[in-house]
């Protein structure tokens, strides 16, 4: 459980599931992970904030990082709570 701004949610899925780039195409069907990328369904909203973070700062780099660096490269931290605070609220 977690609190975030009024309308995060809202704002959250339409930047999940209507912008450019898409998540499902790596992160597959209701975001529960495919081969190329893990679930990100229904986890925990400041784990996933940290990796959102890590990945916008560089911090997070190794692996299949890269692929997730220019998903966050342009958008705010505004923009990064709202992502989470709908992703957080699916099904795992
Ligand atoms: C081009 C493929 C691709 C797209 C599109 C993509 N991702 Fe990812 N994502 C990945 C990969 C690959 C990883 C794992 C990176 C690694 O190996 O460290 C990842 C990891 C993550 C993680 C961290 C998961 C964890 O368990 O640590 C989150 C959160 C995440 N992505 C959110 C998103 C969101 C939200 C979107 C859409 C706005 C998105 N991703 C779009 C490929 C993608």
């Amino acid at each position: 459980m977690a609190w975030v701004p009024v309308g995060s949610l809202t704002r959250g899925a339409a930047l999940v599931t209507s912008q450019a780039p898409a998540c499902e195409p790596c992160h597959g069907a209701g975001l529960r992970g495919l081969t190329v990328a893990p679930p990100i369904a229904g986890r925990s909203a400041s784990y996933a904030m940290r990796q959102l973070y890590e990945f916008k700062a560089g911090v997070r780099s190794e692996g299949n990082a890269a692929l997730m660096k220019p998903i966050v490269e342009k958008r705010s931290m505004d923009d990064l709570t709202a992502i989470v605070a709908y992703l957080s609220s699916l099904p795992p």
